[in-house]
Formats: C-alpha cells, structure tokens, sequence
C-alpha cells in the first residue's frame, strides 16, 4: 500500500450519505485517503465501515460545520494524521424547513440554513487552510446548486431549474456562490483553486428522495473539479454539462 505521506489527502463534508458519501467513494477509488467528516457518530462509523468494504482508505473526521471548536479539532485530527490536506469538498448543506416562501418566513430557518450552508464552509475552508497550503496542488469544492444561479431563478435561463419559492435555502447558495468568488479573487496566484459544483437534482434526504439523478451522478462534478489539474480553472461554477450562469 502507498504510504500516506505519498497519497493524495482529502476530507469531505456532510459524507456520512447522499452526494458527500459518493465524492468520497469516487475520489477513495482514486486511491485517495478520505476524511468522511461527519457530525453524528454512529453514521460516521457506518459510512468508514462501508466505505472500507469497498476498499476505499477511508477515516473519522468528527465535524460539525456550524462549531468553531469542532472545526479547529478536525483540523488538528487531520494535521496529525496526514500533516496535509490537498483536497477540501465542502458538501455538508441543508435545505432548512419548509415552506420558504419569503412573505411568511421565519427568520430563524433563514439564520439556520445559511449557518450551515455559507458560514459553516467559511468555517472550515478556514480551519483547514493552514494545512491547504502545505499540499503542492490544493483543490477546494464547494456544493452549491442551481437554485443559487440568479439567471436560472430569475428565468432568464433557457433550461427551466429554478426549483421551488425558497428564500432560505436558495440564495444561501447564491450567497456561497459569491463567496466562493472572493476566496478565489483572494488566492489567484497561489496554486489553491477554489470552485463551485451543481449536482443536478438528485434524490437524497435533502429533498426526500425526489431527486431525478442517482447521489453517483450528483458526484461525478465534485470529483472533477477535486482532481483538477494545476492550470485548471478557479473562481468558476460547473456542472456536468459545462458551466452554469451565475
Ligand atoms: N440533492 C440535491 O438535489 C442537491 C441539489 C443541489 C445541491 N445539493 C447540495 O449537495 C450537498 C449534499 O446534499 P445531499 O443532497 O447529499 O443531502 P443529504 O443526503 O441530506 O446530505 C447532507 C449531508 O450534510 C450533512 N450535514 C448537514 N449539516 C451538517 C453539519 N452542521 N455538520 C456536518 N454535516 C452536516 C448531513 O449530515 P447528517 O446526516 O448528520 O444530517 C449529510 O451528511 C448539499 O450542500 C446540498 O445543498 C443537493
């Protein structure tokens, strides 16, 4: 086996299922060694294990996105660990109760959602940039989707996917998109590229189950934009088919 100094270090979150669970396999049979960062313990054990069974080198990363602490932990885990990171996919997000129509909103889902969903990839990106900057070509994913593209909300877009009324989980993906482009205006010319992955809809807990692609496909993106070479793109939002308007 390849000694770990020598193999390619990734952590993704939100991996114990759905979308996050399948960049970790598709980038574990790379031959990566993946972090499932994870906040509840019994689903992160479940995913190692099953992950292991697959032959993927797969580790814990106990991680809450919304919690300082527990980010600063899985970094420390991570630094003793590996000593490195050279891929981060910060895919852990929530939907946040529904209705979202923004006429009747709570303000609290809203505070909630973009906790998680902005502030909680902020929080780890962070956590994690020390160790980042210690890999020869360090990528970051960010899951957004295309309910953040304003074209597509506002139908300007030829292809119809601005999804349902929902005016805490979509702009929170607007939101990541635009902060996305700062981290990327901040670290062009550093050999960090940082973009934006749209998995389509895909049928997970997120939306129960309605989803019309499998957690495979949604992952097919995440895992490109991972394995991106050194000149390739940063500051920019794909999906399968190429780029998505912002
Ligand atoms: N499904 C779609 O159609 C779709 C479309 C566009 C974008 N996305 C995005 O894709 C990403 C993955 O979603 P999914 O569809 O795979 O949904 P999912 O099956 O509900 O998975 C979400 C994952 O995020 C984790 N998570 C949530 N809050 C967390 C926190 N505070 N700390 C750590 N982990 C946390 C969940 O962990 P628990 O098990 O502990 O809750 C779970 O592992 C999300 O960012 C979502 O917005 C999904």
């Amino acid at each position: 086996m390849v000694p770990m100094s020598e193999r390619t270090i990734a952590l993704v979150t939100g991996a114990n299922k759905g979308i996050g669970y399948e960049i970790a396999a598709g980038l574990g049979a790379l031959g990566w060694s993946v972090g499932i960062g994870a906040r509840d313990d019994q689903r992160r054990k479940d995913a190692v294990e099953r992950l292991r069974a697959a032959g993927v080198d797969a580790f814990e990363v106990p991680l809450d996105v919304t919690d300082d602490a527990s980010a600063t932990a899985a970094a420390r885990l991570i630094e003793d660990q590996a000593g490195r990171l050279d891929v981060l996919v910060n895919n852990a997000g929530i939907a946040g109760a529904m209705p979202q129509e923004p006429t009747r909103i709570d303000p609290a889902t809203i505070r909630t959602v973009v906790e998680t969903n902005v502030i909680g990839v902020i929080r780890v990106t962070n956590a994690m940039m020390p160790l980042l900057r210690r890999s020869a070509s360090p990528r970051i994913v960010n899951m957004s989707s295309a309910v953040g593209s304003l074209t597509r909300q506002s139908g300007r877009a030829a292809d119809e996917t601005a999804g349902p009324v929902a005016v805490a989980y979509a702009p929170s993906k607007t939101f990541l998109n635009a902060v996305t482009l700062q981290y990327a205006r901040e670290l062009r010319g550093t050999n960090i590229l940082v973009n934006l992955a749209c998995p389509g809809y895909v049928a997970t807990d997120l939306n129960g189950f309605h989803g019309v692609r499998t957690p495979e496909q949604g992952a097919a993106i995440a895992v490109k934009l991972a394995t991106l070479p050194d000149d390739g793109p940063t500051g920019r939002f794909f999906e399968d088919a190429g780029e998505v308007p912002w």
